[in-house]
């Protein structure tokens, strides 16, 4: 019970560091407890919403939203991916909310008091806890949908009876599922991420109530942290391609046992779409664009980078390739996937960096550490991980291309000058899965603007997409209608952005409407000043920096 001198130190722009004093050195191994009282407050980390922030309006909700670096401002810790621990939390709420954590097991007491325990080793960045007007429903053996009450038949209707699935092909690739439970809260509109692999309980944005189960590919993401990420953790934000490109990855060879080659092909066109939007967008050579970022630059710790700016297509989709490659070099599946478990046995519950991951493959496949497949000359590991730029391989998703065909068709017909309605009216779209109609629009985006007119008619023709309700749908649809000027669907793009807060569909907005007219600026300042204390304090400032306003540095 001794009080301790306390003090909190300059660290970096997005933290500072608690230093505390001990009486005597420790011992290595001694057991040491430290009580810190503290109270959270405005940090990022804890999100306060008001009513009409959430889906039924009544009541007030609050969750936390650790990664990368934004814990610390939710309870003292270590903050970095490179430390694990258990930990178990008691919660008192008023009357009338639940609590959920992501933690293994939860028991409710008297006085609305919910007693949590994670019993697993994990970072900080995945200690999470929601608290609202929550209900849940079960949709497998060891899944249940949590969402506000006025969500919950919806949710439950697009994920009952087929989570299960999804978890038995991930044990049956990568080991076993290690943290009991599966279970998915459907977050708040604001909610700034697709989701989020909170362990045991997933967070996601609403917008997957798509009514058809057509953006499942984010709980096969999600699920897939449960090995890549949740028990192999990266040990560094400068190495997050590590958590995300492994994940892609196992994602997309689960999505090949249950949906097939050619399907999750024409999925994994689309990722390859964003990466190249990416990399225009940002200029190829960007320092962020190397798979190993420099977080810190050594001799100031103010000026590194924030590990949140780390967040773009490049740890995810060029991560993708590297893994892919690595899978092209053993050059059998069965074999690779055979890999990926013992990788998965062999560090979990560490954290490790890619020279661990690397090594570990070569001392796996002791032929190819002979044959020096790590430095053939232009595939170096070396250069996939330190230099900027496109993948030097790419894997080959032609399994793909029957889907892909008709759509990449179709677009060609709406970019010509002369439109050939004849040859356009054959093409019936109606039977198209969501993600033909994604590729599709990415091509039409990639040909924009397109000849004076065509837009307009193209927009008649399918209001399937046009009108469309599925995010997925709308965020292209939207990035369309600004990048050819389509002034009499602006007032879409401003309804998306009232409707949702996810980071990954509102910059892309912005940017374009930034870059784009007089009229889309205004459109853009408008909408800003409408929604932005809708939005994650992350999602305002980055948007405030594409519209040039105070704030955003
Ligand atoms: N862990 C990420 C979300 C994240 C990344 C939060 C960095 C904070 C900082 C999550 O697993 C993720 O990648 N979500 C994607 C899903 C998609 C790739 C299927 C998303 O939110 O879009
Ligand atoms: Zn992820």
């Amino acid at each position: 019970g001794q009080a301790l001198p306390v003090e909190s130190r300059p660290f970096t722009s997005y933290g500072s560091a608690l230093h505390i004093t001990l009486p005597q050195a420790p011992r290595a191994g001694q057991l040491l407890t430290l009580l810190i009282d503290y109270e959270a407050g405005e940090g990022p980390g804890v999100c306060w919403l008001s009513p009409e922030q959430t889906a039924g309006k009544q009541k007030p909700y609050m969750y936390t939203q650790g990664q990368a670096v934004l814990n610390r401002s939710f309870f003292p810790c270590f903050d970095t991916p490179s430390a694990k621990f258990t930990y178990s939390a008691t919660v008192k709420v008023p009357e009338g909310f639940t609590a959920v954590m992501s933690a293994t097991s939860w028991e409710k007491q008297k006085d609305n008091t919910f007693v949590f325990k994670m019993s697993q080793p994990i970072p900080s960045y995945l200690v999470a806890l929601v608290v609202g007007d929550i209900v849940s429903a079960d949709v497998g053996p060891r899944s249940r949908v949590w969402a506000e009450p006025c969500l919950i038949e919806a949710a439950k209707k697009e994920y009952d009876g087929v989570i299960e699935e999804f978890l038995v092909v991930g044990e049956k690739l990568f080991g076993p599922y290690v943290w009991g439970r599966y279970d998915i809260l459907f977050m708040p509109p604001s909610f700034p991420f697709g989701g989020m692999e909170n362990p045991c309980l997933t967070f996601v944005t609403p917008c997957l109530l798509a009514g058809d189960r057509s953006l499942v590919d984010v709980i096969i993401h999600e699920i897939s942290h449960s090995w890549f990420g949740n028990l192999v953790t990266n040990a560094t934000w400068g190495e997050f391609w590590l958590n995300e490109g492994f994940t892609m990855y196992a994602q997309r060879r689960i999505s090949t046992v249950v949906y097939g080659l050619p399907y999750t092909c024409l999925e994994a066109a689309t990722g390859r779409a964003l990466l190249r939007q990416h990399m225009d967008a940002t200029g190829e050579d960007h320092p962020l664009n190397k798979l190993r970022v420099v977080i810190e630059p050594g001799f100031c710790l103010f000026l590194g980078v924030n590990p949140d700016d780390t967040y773009n297509e490049t740890p995810y989709e060029k991560g993708y390739c590297f893994v892919s490659y690595l899978a092209h070099l053993v050059g059998n599946q069965s074999k690779f996937d055979a890999f990926l478990q013992a990788y998965v046995n062999r560090f979990k519950f560490q954290s490790i960096t890619a020279d661990d991951t690397l090594k570990f493959f070569l001392e796996y496949f002791p032929e190819l550490k002979e044959k020096g497949v790590d430095s053939i000359p232009g595939l170096e590991f070396d250069r996939w991980l330190n230099t900027p730029g496109w993948p030097p391989y790419l894997p080959d998703l032609s399994p793909g291309q029957q889907l892909m065909r008709p759509a990449d068709e179709l677009a060609e017909l709406w970019a010509a000058d002369a439109l050939n309605m004849e040859a356009i009216e054959a093409v019936d779209i109606t039977g198209w899965r969501t993600y033909q109609l994604i590729y599709f629009l990415d091509q039409v985006l990639q040909k924009s603007p397109l000849p004076e007119g065509n837009v307009k008619r193209l927009s008649k023709m399918y209001p399937k997409i046009s009108k469309a309700q599925n995010a997925e749908l709308r965020l292209r649809w939207c990035q369309i209608v600004l990048k050819n000027n389509l002034e009499a669907e602006y007032s879409k793009v401003k309804d998306f952005l009232h409707s949702q807060g996810k980071q990954k569909y509102t910059l892309p907005l912005y940017r374009a409407m930034w870059g784009g007219s007089e009229a889309t600026r205004a459109l853009a300042m408008e909408t800003f000043s409408a929604t932005a204390p809708q939005l994650h304090v992350n999602v305002q400032n980055y948007v405030k920096k594409i519209l040039g306003l105070k704030g955003g540095e």
